[in-house]
């Protein structure tokens, strides 16, 4: 390749998970270091880091389509941006990507994106690089300190996996599971705070699986970590996910009782209710085991939502196995949940079994389990209305006066009021929608002295 100008913007496209969000944003803050600042919107970057998930076939497909894209749309404006994929695909295929896509300058793994700047000399100076190292949680000493953000925040505390479940790459693109240590994470949630965030999501692949030494060197697990960061006073709501259920103890089901500023969600998948599929997928756990687990952390914290993940047309899944899904939906009522249909993933134990279930028999499945969770979800929304609660200002509504804030339970509530982003305002909910519900900020009750 040529030699080029460094860039003067970027732009960074988030794919996947929120733990690449986090990611994204990291990456955005160390080119702001750099001197390069995002590009206007509607505008060309000069540089574009394309922040990739692997998880599902499609996902993955899309970044070659938008390489594409990127090309083109490059040379209708006269330029040619510089490309690097970052993120799960550029881990599990970096090789493929620089075979396959010429217009690539840079490919870099989800724990090596600190080298960055490094990279981009090279590319600048018309030359490619790879960089998809797995160094144990090098990254964040290498990055820069936390910027404003949303009063929302992502905040990476643990990262990879080692539970392989036979459908999944995670294990493969992010590594083994690492925490990071604790008084780095009370550092950056303090700077999140004074940057404005009022609310931190704790994110893992299987955040409960989080251990460390607290500052008096004691062991502690994820609940540990909450109750330290609880005692930061302008944090306001502390969440995490995704937990696996055979990482959950005692100490955080009674935190779910005991931390008021713990929000009452709790995002635990379960991917089926059938056992023998459970098996198949290597989630060494049974769909007793999850329920029980349900059920205590409902005891601890009885207006919790649940939410889980759901994968149907798992190789060799009968309508039978598929019924119990439908059946643990049911007995869960969850408020939320994302569903899936299986996708074989290159490299995985799944993608060769026997039984690959057809196209069209996983539509139809897809479809009635969603019909499911969607009148669970719109039933407990219904049951929050009339409920008094403190919403998170996120964002402006659609119109003037209007916003939009999430509820404790992670409802989309929106509200007319005089309010800014990150205000916390107090609301009575007042209707329920499938997917959001209104608020009327209560009158306050003026009694004369
Ligand atoms: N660590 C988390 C989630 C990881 S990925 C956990 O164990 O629960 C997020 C979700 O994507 C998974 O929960 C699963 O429902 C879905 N998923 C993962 N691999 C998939 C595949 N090959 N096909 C379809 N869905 C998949
Ligand atoms: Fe994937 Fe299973 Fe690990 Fe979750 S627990 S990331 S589904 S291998
Ligand atoms: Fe996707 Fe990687 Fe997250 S595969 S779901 S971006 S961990």
């Amino acid at each position: 390749m040529k030699p080029s100008a460094p860039p003067k913007t970027y732009r960074v496209k988030s794919f996947g998970c929120q733990m690449n969000v986090y990611d994204g944003e990291r990456m955005a803050e160390l080119l702001g270091e750099q001197g390069i600042a995002p590009a206007p919107e509607g505008e060309e970057a000069d540089l574009v880091i394309l922040n990739t998930c692997h998880i599902r076939e499609k996902a993955a497909e899309k970044v070659y389509s938008d390489i594409g894209r990127l090309v083109k749309s490059g040379e209708a404006a006269g330029k040619k941006p510089l490309i690097a994929v970052a993120g799960c695909v550029a881990q599990a295929e970096g090789e493929e990507i620089m075979a396959r896509a010429p217009a690539v300058s840079i490919v870099v793994g989800p724990q090596a994106y600190h080298r960055l700047p490094v990279m981009l000399d090279k590319a600048v100076q018309g030359g490619r690089a790879t960089d998809t190292d797995m160094p144990a949680i090098a990254k964040f000493d290498a990055l820069p300190t936390r910027k404003k953000r949303a009063p929302a925040a992502f905040l990476t505390v643990q990262e990879g996996c080692d539970k392989f479940c036979t459908y999944c790459v995670v294990p493969y693109t992010r590594g083994a599971e690492i925490s990071r240590p604790f008084s780095h994470l009370i550092v950056e949630a303090e700077k999140l705070v004074e940057a404005g965030a009022r609310e931190i999501t704790l994110l893992g692949q299987n955040v409960n699986a989080w251990s460390g030494e607290d500052d008096k060197g004691r062991s502690i697990g994820l609940d540990g970590l909450i109750r330290a960061l609880a005692k930061i006073a302008d944090l306001k709501r502390i969440r995490y996910t995704t937990s696996h259920p055979n990482d959950f103890t005692p100490g955080l089901i009674a935190a779910h009782g005991e931390v008021d500023k713990l929000m009452p969600y709790l995002h635990l998948p379960v991917q089926s209710g059938n056992n023998r599929i459970l098996k198949a997928m290597n989630r060494q756990h049974t769909a007793d085991d999850y329920l029980a687990i349900l059920e205590q952390v409902r005891a601890a914290r009885p207006d919790i939502a649940l939410s889980g993940d759901f994968i149907v047309g798992f190789p060799g899944e009968s309508e039978a196995e598929f019924a119990d899904t439908l059946k643990i939906v049911d007995e869960v009522r969850y408020a939320a949940c994302f569903s899936f249909k299986y996708s074989p993933r290159p490299g995985t134990p799944a993608a060769t079994m026997d039984g690959q279930i057809a196209p069209e028999v996983m539509d139809e499945r897809l479809q009635r389990l969603q019909s499911r969770i969607g009148h669970h979800q719109f039933a407990f929304n219904q049951a929050s209305v009339g409920k008094t609660c403190t919403i998170l200002i996120e964002r402006k509504g659609r119109h003037e006066g209007q916003w939009i804030g999430k509820s404790p339970w992670l409802q989309s509530v929106w509200v007319e009021a005089s309010a800014e982003i990150g205000d916390m305002i107090e609301v009575e909910l007042a209707e329920a929608g499938p997917n959001s519900l209104k608020g009327v900020v209560k009158p306050r009750l003026v009694t004369a002295a």
